[in-house]
């Protein structure tokens, strides 16, 4: 049986889920950069529950130990559900800097852009695919490589949101983090609010964040 289509980003109370575009000014030569800087401390808070869990952090090879509660199980269960992810460019390129050798997916991922590349192996299982012929093809190839796992949009918001605007997704989470951004990345900006509905499934509070989960129908 094939699994579900579905997404899984912290967002900031006010409604985003990355402060403003980076493009340009990552780079490890740039690491003292304040404009960098104010983005990362951005991002850690956004991020904030997510750094002391046990799962997180050893998926991360971040060290041993670690929180074990509710915030752990979310983490740990996102993880085991996903037998593939389709990612955006722009994601792809902060993480391509950022993740370690052995990248946290440990599946395929399908990375939709228009530049053209050969697959990208990583140590421990991630092999990122460049797919440049459309969203469809792209949630094909990874529902394909998934077989009875869930397929993962895993950002950025670009992307989610051609998947959610397509009908394409069945259910998605959000931990929404007690910061506000007041601009940056909005998760729905640009929604087709005329044909999407959404169906409450979940809401599971935490002492760090507000875990929310809906399955979204066509209106
Ligand atoms: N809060 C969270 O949980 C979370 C989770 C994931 C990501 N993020 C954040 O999200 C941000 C990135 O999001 P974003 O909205 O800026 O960008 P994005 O969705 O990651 O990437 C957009 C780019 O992907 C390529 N692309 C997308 N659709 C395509 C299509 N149909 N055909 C060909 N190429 C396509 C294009 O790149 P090219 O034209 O250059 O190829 C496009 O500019 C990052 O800051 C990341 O940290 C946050």
């Amino acid at each position: 049986m094939a699994g579900k289509v579905f997404f899984s980003v912290s967002m900031s109370l006010d409604g985003f889920i990355a402060p403003e575009s980076l493009e340009g000014v990552v780079s490890p030569e740039r690491q003292d950069d304040p404009q960098l800087q104010r983005w990362a401390a951005q991002w850690m808070e956004l991020q904030q529950w997510i750094f002391p869990q046990r799962f997180f952090r050893e998926n991360l090879k971040l060290g041993e130990g670690g929180e074990e509660g509710r915030d752990n199980d979310v983490a740990r269960e996102t993880f085991e559900r996903t037998g593939a992810s389709v990612m955006g460019k722009r994601m792809f390129d902060l993480g391509e800097q950022a993740w370690p050798e052995e990248a946290p997916f440990h599946t395929p991922v399908f990375v939709m852009t228009h530049e053209k590349r050969d697959p990208w192996e990583r140590p421990g299982g991630t092999t990122f695919h460049f797919v440049n012929d459309g969203i469809g093809t792209a949630l094909d190839q990874a529902r394909e490589a998934a077989g009875d796992r869930d397929v993962r949009i895993a950002g950025g918001g670009a992307t989610i949101l051609e998947y959610v605007n397509a009908g394409l997704v069945d259910e998605f989470s959000i931990a929404l983090s007690p910061v506000l951004f007041g601009s940056g990345i909005r998760l729905f900006e640009g929604v087709d609010a005329g044909r999407v509905a959404l169906e409450p499934v979940r809401a599971q509070p935490t002492q760090r964040v507000t875990h929310l989960t809906y399955a979204v129908r066509e209106r």
